[in-house]
């Protein structure tokens, strides 16, 4: 069986983060979050994967290679506007062909993977197979109302929800989905919504069932579901030291430290992540952290956030729960910048 990858999509909800980098390659305890999906389709077993490219298509092709790291073969489709999912299915039938695929949405978390609903799927034969988690804001998801495991109706971001159970971005069909998709018509957002042809499926007789899922899922969207996500993986961390710690620096907990990065005079409170070559000097490190590499770090303290490559963090007392995009230079300044009306002077006042 193949699996389709999505990777278009703009990640609007994520700007100013999404205009310079693909959301599915946003890291999440430094690995891409496109890598963290394709370990799950990868352990699965599955080695035939469609990826559909939007416009970063190039940026994701250069990040994930030849897929030899997950023991995959990548064919590539391109879809040239975001037109819904549907209509990147439509995209890739060609390479489809009539058979059964999963779909896996790009920028997904399912610490689970999707090898015990894969086997349900090919052994029961469902024309769909969709995998449901409760959510506390349905109004923001695909929803579906079941029964005894099968579904009775879906719904794309309905105003009145009818359950709270939100479809998460993995879907497994028959090739019969491509006749419902050739059906359905734009939702009132322009797009070709998956949910729309899977709700046409099941209008038309066919078989559509559905697994609720135990653990976490993440669907990324927000800065929110980052920063948890993050959290989860760092939960998972393996400490890792590659370099020797200057005795002034204090570590507690799992702390995983990239090759040529120096510590001095700090301390560092797991689970934390630091990359390569980043300068970590009179500075705190606190729990949940992820930083990329070559940042520099200078009479600072981080806690809870996501700080990508090149960033430099100087004289910031306290930054907590935040995402900082690559090469953002966060400081403390003596004198505020010429024009920037203030109040009152304020010295801890940071720009960036
Ligand atoms: C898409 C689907 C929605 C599903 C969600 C899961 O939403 O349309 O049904 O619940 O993915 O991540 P979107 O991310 O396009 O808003």
């Amino acid at each position: 069986m193949k699996a389709l990858v999505l990777s278009g999509g703009s990640g609007t909800r994520l700007r100013p983060l999404t205009h310079t980098r693909s959301k599915h390659l946003i890291p999440l305890a430094n690995r891409p979050i496109l890598h963290h999906v394709l370990d799950k389709i990868g352990e699965s077993g599955l080695k035939d994967v469609v990826v559909v490219l939007g416009a970063n298509g190039k940026e994701i092709q250069e990040s994930i290679g030849d897929g030899s790291e997950w023991g995959i073969n990548f064919s590539y489709v391109e879809q040239k506007q975001p037109l819904g999912l549907a209509h990147a299915v439509k995209t890739a039938r060609p390479l489809l062909k009539d058979e059964p695929f999963v779909m896996f949405l790009g920028d997904n978390i399912l610490p689970e993977g999707i090898l015990p609903y894969l086997r349900y799927f090919e052994s029961e034969t469902p024309d769909a197979l969709v995998l449901l988690h409760p959510v506390n804001n349905p109004s923001a998801y695909g929803i579906a109302l079941i029964k005894d495991h099968k579904v009775q109706q879906l719904l794309e971001k309905p105003q009145s929800p009818p359950s709270n159970l939100a479809l998460i971005g993995v879907y497994f069909f028959s090739p019969k989905i491509h006749q419902a998709i050739d059906r359905i018509k734009p939702s009132p957002r322009g797009e070709l919504e998956i949910t729309d042809a899977i709700q046409d499926l099941l209008e038309q007789g066919g078989r559509i069932e559905a697994q609720t899922i135990q653990g976490p899922w993440f669907d990324t969207g927000t800065p929110e579901d980052l920063l948890d996500a993050n959290q989860m993986f760092l939960d998972h961390l393996i400490p890792i030291n590659l370099n020797e710690i200057n005795p002034s620096t204090t570590i507690n907990g799992p702390v995983t430290l990239g090759e040529g990065s120096i510590i001095e005079d700090s301390c560092i409170v797991g689970p934390v992540i630091i990359g390569s070559n980043c300068r970590i000097i009179r500075s705190y490190v606190g729990p949940y952290t992820a930083l990329g590499n070559k940042v520099h770090l200078e009479d600072s303290g981080v806690e809870r956030s996501i700080i990508l490559d090149q960033c430099q963090i100087i004289k910031v007392p306290r930054l907590i729960q935040s995402i900082l995009g690559t090469s953002t230079q966060l400081r403390e300044i003596e004198r505020l910048p010429t024009g920037l009306k203030v109040q009152s002077a304020d010295h801890t006042k940071m720009w960036l």
